[in-house]
């Protein structure tokens, strides 16, 4: 099949953050010069988004390759996989059979996504882009909203950006899941896996630096839990505000991409009992990282509640 040549049109969505990319058809093989040009907006814009992309789960993943290594999402025993391609994380509230799911927990996993949070933080191998494709949208508003983690950090009062320079947080998956109400305690997450990860990111593909936080984001190093949990969500507060916020509104077709070193995200309410919602996410891991390739599984098989994370993030 020949490359495809045709102008990308990007058409920002708020005055920092966010655009709209469309003129270049992505379901089809792309030359180098094309590529190019959407890696830059996306480094530029931080958040993209396509309509009507024509994609489908091997198309999604062939397309993901253009901004680096696509991750293997987490496999768990006796769950089979329910997607053709083993790069897609599922971000369905619907189980293999295709019914809503109703286990109260797996929901409640669910539950914690609809906090502000940054994919993967609470892995050492921290993940970049993020491109999540929309199979089925519910009828009703289910929005994805993004948050500008760059110009957040740019706005902080200088006495902050002085205080928080060089700390570093501890990031656990079910931290954001306790908080979300799922049931466990703080003791069982101290037995869980953590990150280290910086407070303040250098985010290289523009030279900028972003606030790295999010409800994954659990204690600072070197700070009581108490001082750590105010200043931990004092900035997820800070960074939540309207004028760092995006709203992306979905349709059979349509895809966000993210890039989780410079943005944080949460999904939309609905009502998730009553209505499919069949979203299938790939994942980039960050640029020059060496990891083994399953390290979802490896994490996620530490955990003794491995088979309800299923739809882990
Ligand atoms: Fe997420």
């Amino acid at each position: 099949m020949a490359p495809t040549v045709k102008p990308l049109t990007v058409t920002p969505l708020s005055e920092r953050f966010g655009a709209e990319l469309s003129g270049v058809d992505i379901s089809c093989p792309l030359d180098e010069a094309t590529k190019a040009e959407i890696r830059a907006a996306q480094d530029r814009w931080g958040v993209t988004v396509w309509r009507d992309t024509g994609l489908d789960d091997a198309s999604h993943v062939a397309f993901s390759r253009l901004f680096g290594h696509v991750e293997l999402a987490p496999r768990h025993a006796g769950n089979p996989p329910r997607f053709s391609q083993p790069e897609l994380f599922d971000a369905t509230n619907i189980d293999a059979a295709g019914k809503i799911i109703d286990n109260p927990n797996r929901r409640l996993i669910n539950a914690g996504n609809r906090l502000w949070h940054i994919d993967s933080s609470y892995m050492e191998v921290r993940s970049a882009q993020a491109l999540l494709l929309c199979h089925e949208a519910p009828p009703v508003h289910a929005p994805t909203f993004f948050a500008d983690t760059r110009s957040a950090y740019d706005d902080l009062p200088q006495a902050m950006k002085d205080r928080i320079e060089g700390l570093t947080a501890r990031h656990c998956y079910f931290y954001s899941r306790m908080k979300a109400g799922y049931p466990t305690t703080e003791e069982e997450l101290d037995a869980m896996p953590h990150a280290h990860q910086p407070v303040v990111l250098d985010h290289k593909a523009s030279g900028r630096r972003s606030l790295y936080l999010g409800n994954h984001a659990r204690d600072i190093v070197g700070m009581s839990r108490e001082e750590g949990r105010a200043l931990i969500d004092e900035l997820n507060a800070w960074t939540a505000q309207d004028r760092y916020v995006i709203e992306v509104n979905y349709s059979a077709g349509d895809m966000s991409i993210w890039d989780n070193l410079c943005t944080m995200h949460r999904a939309g309410e609905f009502d998730d009992t009553t209505y499919r919602r069949d979203m299938r996410r790939t994942t980039i891991r960050e640029a020059g990282v060496e990891a083994a390739d399953d390290h979802f599984t490896t994490l996620f098989a530490a955990s003794k509640r491995a088979a309800e994370a299923s739809g882990g993030r």
